[in-house]
């Protein structure tokens, strides 16, 4: 890592939002564990290091700790939340904690304001402990509303209570601008789309022998084709060998269109019809976690089949995943199965070339290799499919019923000009019947939820809303095209506290 930012987890819920504000000022940043070795650290040269928020308190014993002077001597340091107070603590200040959290907005005052024009600012907070007294020769930056110390710096260090990564708070990106350039002394910006790309490249370059076959099973969305398009124009089309499974899980039309685009592109493309051993497999099966498994093993067990000598196996894994697996800590929300699921008996090398970028920066990749925007607009598409849209148990019949309901939904989206405004737009079958009246007599058919969210990486969402003209639109088209169903009904939820998709 060269002319890049450390961001250690101290296990915020915003570390990733830390990330994006470095790469946003086009500088590489990498999120490791708060007890990351200090060798490792080393190594990587960073301009700057960041100790993220997390839950503990300094005031408890068993709370994280790591030596700050060890991290001062490598490079500059900035603490936010719970990487406050543990500077604070070190460096002898006085820390005292309340039963009562401080959380959501508030506003703070300047008394050395670290960029122009600013005396009043609206921050976003959430800490139970507060600076009673700062440590030696540390300078006061700016108190909050109640008048507690809410900034302060110090040799190589600057310490904010607030946390300048969340949106909420005004002019963020401008404090870590100041931690870059006046702290850091960070060069020209150097994480251009160019670099990214070289990056990817070196990365593929360095995991895979010229010689050897990659497998590559392919989704149909915009991460697994830029890893299959790089990897086959790093390696030869023909040492890039990719497989596209139609689930039976698909969107409608999907698996002809989507193997027509990976031929257009030029790829050593191979399609397999699954979708019976996949219903065959989730027959009778309710709950999310199994149906989950369920579909990761069948997979594996087609890639075995298909993988012909390979001994590499490409994945699409972005950087969100890597974050999200490294805060989770054993508490897995859903098995996702990008990675983690492979069985050890395969002996394959995992290939993830685009495993430090985000969603946005594949994006750019795939501009710049020349992919349809046709391909990198699409809405992401989980690998389990609709069985995860599909309530309960998953038939052959209700995935039909989906489809097409789906079909137009997105048809609608994008005669509207909708569809390039949401992030994942997509519908659910619920488990139930409701009365209804259609032509004068009772009905008593299915209920389809609409879901449709906007969001930068997916690991957090808010829910779109909709012009009703639309909604009306939708719902009346559903329920007269779609005769299996007779009510729709719209998901107003946020991630968090909800996810995206409803299993
Ligand atoms: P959740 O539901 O966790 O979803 O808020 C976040 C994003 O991840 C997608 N997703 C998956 N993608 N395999 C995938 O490739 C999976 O198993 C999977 N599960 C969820 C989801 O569609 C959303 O974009």
């Amino acid at each position: 890592m060269n002319s890049g930012f450390l961001i250690l987890d101290f296990g915020s819920q915003y570390t990733w939002l830390i990330a994006r504000a470095f790469r946003e000022l086009s500088y590489y940043s990498e999120v490791l564990y708060y007890n990351e070795s200090l060798d490792v650290i080393k190594k990587k040269k960073p301009l700057g290091i960041v100790l993220s928020g997390g839950p503990s308190s300094v005031l408890t014993n068993s709370s994280p700790r790591r030596s700050v002077n060890e991290l001062l001597e490598i490079a500059p340091v900035l603490g936010i939340c719970y990487g406050m107070q543990l500077i604070a603590f070190q460096k002898g200040g006085t820390l005292s904690s309340s039963s009562q959290k401080n959380y959501g907005l508030n506003e703070v005052y300047w008394k050395k304001s670290l960029i122009p024009n600013l005396n009043k600012q609206k921050v976003w907070m959430s800490h139970g402990d507060s600076l009673q007294a700062l440590p030696p020769k540390a300078q006061l930056l700016c108190r909050d509303s109640n008048s507690l110390i809410t900034a302060f710096s110090m040799e190589r260090l600057l310490a904010f209570q607030f946390h300048p990564e969340v949106s909420h708070t005004e002019r963020g990106k401008e404090l870590f601008e100041y931690f870059a350039f006046k702290l850091c002394k960070a060069p020209p910006k150097s994480w251009t789309k160019q670099s990214r790309l070289d990056f990817v490249i070196s990365q593929i370059r360095k995991q895979v022998p010229k010689t050897k076959k990659v497998f590559c099973a392919l989704s149909g969305g915009v991460d697994s084709t830029v890893t299959a398009t790089l990897l086959s124009r790093v390696l030869g089309v023909p040492q890039v060998l990719c497989l596209f499974v139609d689930t039976g899980l698909l969107r409608k039309k999907e698996y002809e269109e989507v193997l027509n685009n990976y031929r257009s592109l030029n790829l050593n493309i191979k399609g397999v019809k699954a979708g019976d051993r996949f219903f065959k497999a989730l027959k009778g099966v309710l709950d999310p976690e199994e149906k989950r498994k369920i579909i990761g093993k069948l997979f594996i067990d087609i890639f075995k089949e298909e993988m012909e000598d390979s001994k590499y196996l490409a994945q699409g894994t972005l950087y969100p995943d890597v974050i999200e697996s490294l805060s989770e800590q054993g508490d897995v929300i859903k098995s996702h199965h990008n990675v983690g699921a492979l069985p050890k008996d395969l002996n394959l090398k995992l290939i993830e070339p685009l495993k430090q970028l985000f969603k946005d920066e594949v994006r750019d990749i795939g501009k710049s290799i020349g992919l349809s925007s046709n391909l990198l607009d699409r809405h992401p598409f989980p690998g389990p499919g609709l069985a995860i849209r599909c309530i309960g148990e998953v038939t052959p019949e209700k995935v039909k019923i989906l489809q097409k309901a789906d079909f137009i939904y997105i048809e609608e989206l994008k005669k509207q000009d909708l569809y390039d405004k949401i992030w994942q737009a997509f519908l659910i079958l619920l488990p139930i019947k409701t009365v209804g009246v259609q032509g004068d007599s009772r009905t008593y058919k299915k209920v389809i939820s609409i879901r449709a969210v906007t969001s930068t990486d997916g690991m957090t969402a808010d829910w779109f809303p909709f012009p009703p003209s639309f909604l009306q639109k939708l719902s009346c088209r559903i329920v007269n095209e779609v005769s299996e169903v007779n009510r729709v009904v719209y998901d107003i939820t946020s991630k968090p506290p909800g996810t995206i998709e409803w299993e």
